[in-house]
């Protein structure tokens, strides 16, 4: 796939990356330990998530974070100590690596003090963002791209002055785990929506069209926000936020290009492993071949 011209861009300046969840699906390592940390290979998740934004022309990261979950932050920081064993140790490579992730963004740490959902946590970057439109990244959300999703929403977002959600195919079945939007084609993936429900019971999803984890958004989106009653699971929805936005500005949705891995699921997290392992010379043959072996045996 190749990567279109970046001459204008940055798009967007500010992306916000909702990180303040528990995390329960993901226990009994999350007791501990953010999901957003849990590695997919040897990076952790975030990781890729922060290298999307950055590749995607971003500045400022707004991390929003909960009790517990320092580590992502750190993970971000100089790690003085042990930069200088690994110097001290002729380990070249991991210390150039290490010291580049605390190179890679400015990064912007706002508390939530409860996880009261996603649209909560994105009212919490209000005052961080400030007057101008943003992305919002799902800190467990990969996708996988050479174009970086955020700103293949960012270039809809400057075409059209829309908010715009990234969009993706989902067998009916499981429509009722998404915020599914409905609307009409107008082109190059993009849709007029016209109906955005969050996780809507079983049989009455308005398309299979399940918003995932990548918006672009414009900062009124805050003032709607700011009065949004608790939604589906009692939680402020982001989804019931953006209904309110498409009914009063208009909304848009993209399909973007690219692999998408909810890595704050079991099964998703795994591909994503087996995806990203596969991309590494060092494992992939091994890894295939055991594969192999695994669906020949049935058997590990
Ligand atoms: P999820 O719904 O996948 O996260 O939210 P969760 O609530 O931690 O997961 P489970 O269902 O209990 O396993 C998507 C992203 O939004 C963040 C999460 O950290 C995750 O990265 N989030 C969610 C917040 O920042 N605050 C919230 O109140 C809820």
């Amino acid at each position: 796939m190749s990567t279109p011209s970046t001459t204008k861009e940055p798009l967007i300046r500010k992306c916000v990356v909702p990180a303040a969840g528990l995390g329960t699906r993901f226990l009994p390592a999350t007791k501990a330990i953010p999901k957003e940390m849990l590695p997919i290979v040897d990076t952790p998740t975030l990781q890729y998530i922060v290298e999307e934004a950055v590749s995607a022309g971003i500045e400022d990261v707004i991390l929003i974070s909960g009790r517990g979950k320092e580590s992502m932050v750190d993970h971000f920081d100089l790690a003085v100590e042990l930069e200088a064993v690994l110097k001290a140790r002729g380990k070249d490579e991991e210390f150039r690596k290490l010291r580049a992730i605390s190179e890679l963004a400015n990064i912007v740490s706002v508390r939530q003090k409860e996880p009261l959902g996603l649209g909560h946590a994105v009212l919490c970057a209000r005052d961080v963002v400030g007057h101008e439109p943003f992305g919002v990244i799902l800190g467990d959300d990969i996708i996988d791209s050479d174009d970086p999703g955020i700103r293949q929403l960012a270039r809809v977002y400057r075409q059209h002055g829309l908010a715009v959600v990234a969009l993706m195919e989902v067998p009916e079945e499981e429509t009722h785990m998404y915020g599914v939007a409905a609307g009409t084609d107008i082109g190059d993936g993009v849709i007029r929506i016209d109906r955005i429900v969050e996780k809507p019971k079983k049989g009455t999803a308005p398309s299979n069209l399940a918003v995932i984890g990548r918006y672009v958004l414009p900062p009124e989106i805050f003032g709607i926000l700011e009065t949004q009653q608790p939604g589906a699971g009692g939680e402020i929805q982001l989804t019931d936020g953006l209904a309110t936005l498409q009914k009063t500005k208009g909304l848009l949705g993209y399909k973007f290009k690219g692999k998408r891995y909810d890595a704050g699921d079991k099964l998703g997290y795994l591909k994503a492993n087996i995806a990203f392992a596969m991309k590494r010379p060092e494992l992939r043959d091994s890894l295939l071949a055991w594969m192999a072996e695994v669906v020949r045996t049935g058997q590990p």
